[in-house]
């Protein structure tokens, strides 16, 4: 995916390796945005946030505040070069004077940590999921009986943890080869066939008689179901859907040729990711309401759901096992991005080979990770603010920490930056450009104050 670059001083260009084209970019972009998140969060938050207005909310702050954040944070991995830490550092002093903006960077090294210690204990559910379907488990199985699979499963500590551990072992080793080609295969591959096997799950949800139903519930606002709490798990999901506010697709933009339009980029991947995530609630619902389930049901609804289906269909077992087995590579694909930012900066800091950060950091999140994987089984009495410890870190991660991010983010980009520097990287003065720049200065930031402001009482 990158090509050694010919170092000739310029530091625009000789720092990093670059990805070796515009497409392979896209497909990384595109493989860290598309995931758990699209599949598995977006379906289980609309459901308890009470569906349509939700999802408009979170529409509305996907293409007016996600958007420009993500376009922010491209143009300022590009411009720096660097991990999130170094770029910010540099920036700071060239743009704005200031070296602080670095704790931007650490901000992100720690969110992404966290972000991916329950991200690796879902993605081994996905993992195990693969398994139970070789084995027959959902055949014919009636919703009861795939209900209580998840429950054994997601309350057995033991299993979770083999689950979590696997996963997780797994990334650090693709993470420490750089496999980057592995990676840009498997986006190229995985997209495609999600969306795939995603259409066959869409007719049998359109052939349970409850579609409308769920479309409804999805698609038909109803404001008094959504409170200024809705308002926030909506920013939060707009940003973790998009892999924004931390620096992650920062430090990819620092490997971006520098001809490569960075509007036309974040169209195209908030796009799809948008229409699979969409396509996931599309699927998800008609199947809980036709089998009376709760669609609050909260983080199981999706493997309560699809199992039963994919049990229904002629063919099911194998569908079922490639479906897990492609959104195990989905949550691949995303969990290398959220080690890339804390990864690049061990290399960079401490003079490690990518080998040892991989391992060091991979650990870290490991651990961590056991805080989730007991929320579910030992832990799940134990509960604070929020709730478990999971629901904790979910909560502190996307509804606070990303927003947080991307504020400054826009901030910097929208005001501190000059607009010399934005408009080179964002391919000069245009109409992009100023839609860019209006977002980015007032509608951004705004909407991100004016919901933190609201929801202050309930933080
Ligand atoms: N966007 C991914 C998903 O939807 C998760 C993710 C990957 C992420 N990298 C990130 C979230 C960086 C926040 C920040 O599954």
């Amino acid at each position: 995916m990158f090509e050694n670059d010919v170092a000739d001083g310029d530091r625009r260009n000789s720092l990093h390796r670059h990805w070796s084209s515009r497409f392979t970019f896209i497909l990384a972009v595109t493989g860290s945005a598309v995931g758990l998140g699209n599949i598995w969060k977006f379906p289980y938050i609309a459901g308890q946030n009470g569906g349509g207005a939700f999802v408009l909310v979170y529409l509305f702050f996907v293409f007016l505040v996600g958007m420009p954040v993500m376009m922010s944070e491209i143009l300022i991995g590009r411009r720096g070069r660097r991990n999130p830490v170094a770029t910010m550092k540099l920036l700071g002093e060239e743009e704005g004077g200031a070296s602080q903006w670095r704790y931007l960077g650490y901000l992100a090294i720690v969110c992404s940590m966290l972000i991916l210690s329950y991200y690796s204990f879902i993605a081994g559910w996905a993992l195990s999921y693969v398994y139970e379907s070789v084995s027959g488990t959902f055949v014919d199985a009636s919703i009861a009986e795939v209900t209580a699979t998840y429950q054994g499963f997601a309350s057995n500590w033991v299993a979770t943890a083999i689950a979590h551990t696997l996963f997780m072992a797994t990334t650090v080793a693709l993470v420490a080869r750089g496999v980057k080609r592995g990676l840009e295969w498997a986006v190229r591959l995985m997209v495609p066939a999600l969306v795939g096997l995603m259409i066959l799950l869409l007719v049998f949800s359109i052939n349970t008689g409850y579609f409308s139903a769920g479309v409804e519930f999805l698609l038909a606002p109803n404001f008094s179901e959504l409170s200024w709490s809705g308002v926030l798990i909506a920013l939060g999901q707009a940003f973790f859907t998009l892999s924004i506010g931390i620096g992650a697709v920062m430090a990819y933009g620092a490997y971006l040729p520098q001809e490569t339009s960075i509007p036309g980029t974040a169209a195209v991947v908030v796009c799809a990711d948008t229409v699979i995530a969409l396509l996931a609630g599309l699927i998800v619902f008609p199947i809980v309401f036709a089998n009376g389930l709760d669609p609050a049901e909260g983080p199981g609804l999706v493997f309560m759901t699809l199992p039963s289906a994919f049990g229904q269909m002629s063919g099911g077992i194998l569908y079922a096992a490639v479906f897990f087995l492609l959104l195990s590579f989905a949550a691949w694909t995303s969990a290398f991005s959220l080690m890339e930012p804390s990864v690049a900066w061990v290399v960079e800091r401490f003079n490690r080979s990518r080998v040892e950060a991989a391992v060091i950091i991979g650990f870290l999140i490991w651990l961590m990770g056991f805080g989730s994987v007991l929320s579910f089984s030992v832990l799940s009495g134990f509960k604070f603010y929020k709730g478990t410890i999971y629901e904790n870190i979910d909560h502190l991660t996307s509804n606070i920490l990303l927003p947080i991010g991307g504020f400054f983010i826009v901030v910097f980009a929208g005001w501190v930056m000059c607009r010399n520097s934005t408009a080179e990287e964002l391919g000069g003065v245009g109409p992009a450009y100023s839609v860019w720049r209006f977002l980015a200065r007032y509608v951004a930031p705004v909407a991100i104050v004016v919901v933190f402001l609201q929801t202050s009482g309930l933080l």
